[in-house]
C-alpha cells in the first residue's frame, strides 16, 4: 500500500507517521512545507507524481476561536484544499481518508451523534469543516472520519495546556459544562491506519476516545495521571466552571459526544480508550521521580 500523508507536522500527521513506520507500507509524508492543500496545481502535481492508493489527509486548519476572524483561511484549507484532494485522489485512483469534527454539530442533543443526524455548526471552524466533508464526497472513493477533542505528546492540545499551566497557578478554572470525549490521537491513528487496510464503504464513520467527560473531568484525570507518574508533579486547584464564566470569541456545543458503533459494526474497529493512554503518555511528556 502507498499512503500519502497530508499535514505530517500536526498531531495527528505525527501520530500517523509513528505508527506507519515499522510498516511494510511505502509512506510519503508532507507538512505544509512539502505540500500546501490549498494550492490545486500543487496538489495535483504532487498527486500525479506520488500515485498513492490512498491519501490520508491529517492537514487542517484547527483553530475553532481565530477561523472566527479568519474565516477565509479556515475555509481555504478545511472546505477547497479538500476538493482540490478529491478531485486528484480521482486523477491517481486513490481513495481519500479525510478527518472531521464533532464541531460539525450543534451540541443539543443529549444521546450521543450518530452519522445519519443532522450537521448544524455553531461556528466558522465547524462550517468550513462540513464543508470539507461534503468536498471529500467528490472523491469516488472516500471515508469522512470525524473525531473529537484531540490530545497527544505533540502540538497544541489541551492536555499539554494544562501540565504548562499546573506549573504556572496556584488555581485553574475549567470549563464543566461543555461534555465530549477526549481522544487520544495516536487511538485515532491506528484506526486510520486499520481502516485504509479494511477498505469499508465510502461515508462516514465516528471515532472518538470512548468514555464521555467534560473538560473539568478531563482535567481531572490528566492531573490524577501526572501525579501517578510524577512525584514532583503540582497540584493546583481545580475549580469548575460555566462556559458562561469562560469568555471565548465563539460558542462550543454544550454536548458533541460521537457514537462510533458504525465503525466498529462495518469495520471492525472499536473506539479508544483516553483513559488508558494517559499514563503512558504522561511518562513521555513528565520527568518522572
Ligand atoms: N485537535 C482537535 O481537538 C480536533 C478535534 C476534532 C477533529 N479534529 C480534526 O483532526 C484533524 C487533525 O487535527 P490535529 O489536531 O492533528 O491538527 P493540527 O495539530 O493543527 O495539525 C494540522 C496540520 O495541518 C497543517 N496545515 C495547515 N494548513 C495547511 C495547508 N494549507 N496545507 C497543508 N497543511 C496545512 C498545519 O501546519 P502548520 O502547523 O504549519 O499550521 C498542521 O501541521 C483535523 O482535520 C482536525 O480538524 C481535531
Amino acid at each position: 500500500m502507498k499512503l500519502l500523508v497530508t499535514g505530517a507536522n500536526g498531531q495527528l500527521g505525527r501520530c500517523l507517521l509513528d505508527r506507519l513506520a515499522d510498516s511494510d507500507d511505502r509512506v510519503v509524508a508532507l507538512g505544509r512545507d512539502g505540500l500546501d492543500i490549498t494550492d490545486r496545481s500543487g496538489v495535483n502535481a504532487r498527486v500525479m507524481a506520488v500515485r498513492p492508493n490512498i491519501i490520508v489527509n491529517a492537514a487542517a486548519y484547527t483553530s475553532v476561536d481565530r477561523a472566527e476572524t479568519d474565516r477565509e483561511t479556515a475555509w481555504a484549507v478545511n472546505a477547497e484544499g479538500v476538493e482540490h484532494l478529491a478531485r486528484a485522489a480521482n486523477r491517481a485512483g486513490a481513495a481519500l481518508v479525510h478527518v472531521s469534527t464533532d464541531y460539525v454539530f450543534d451540541g443539543t442533543l443529549r444521546r450521543p451523534y450518530l452519522e445519519s443526524d443532522m450537521a448544524n455548526p455553531v461556528g466558522v471552524y465547524g462550517a468550513s469543516k462540513l464543508a470539507g466533508e461534503q468536498a471529500a464526497r467528490l472523491a469516488d472513493r472516500h471515508l469522512v472520519v470525524r473525531t473529537a477533542w484531540l490530545f497527544s505528546e505533540y502540538g497544541h492540545n489541551f492536555l499539554r495546556t494544562i501540565i504548562r499551566l499546573a506549573h504556572e497557578r496556584d488555581t485553574l478554572s475549567i470549563v464543566d459544562d461543555q461534555v465530549g470525549t477526549p481522544t487520544y490521537a495516536g487511538d485515532l491513528a491506528e484506526a486510520l491506519v486499520a481502516l485504509c487496510r479494511g477498505r469499508p464503504e465510502s461515508g462516514v464513520y465516528h471515532f472518538s476516545g470512548g468514555e464521555p467527560c467534560s473538560w473539568f473531568g478531563f482535567a481531572q484525570a490528566i492531573f490524577a495521571a501526572c501525579s501517578q507518574v510524577s512525584d514532583t508533579f503540582p497540584s493546583p486547584r481545580l475549580v469548575p466552571i460555566a462556559s458562561s464564566d469562560f469568555p471565548a470569541p465563539v460558542q462550543r456545543p454544550a454536548y458533541s459526544v460521537l457514537d462510533g458503533g458504525k465503525l466498529r459494526r462495518e469495520a471492525g474497529v472499536p473506539p479508544g480508550n483516553w483513559r488508558r493512554a494517559l499514563v503512558p503518555l504522561c511518562r513521555k511528556i513528565l520527568p518522572t521521580g
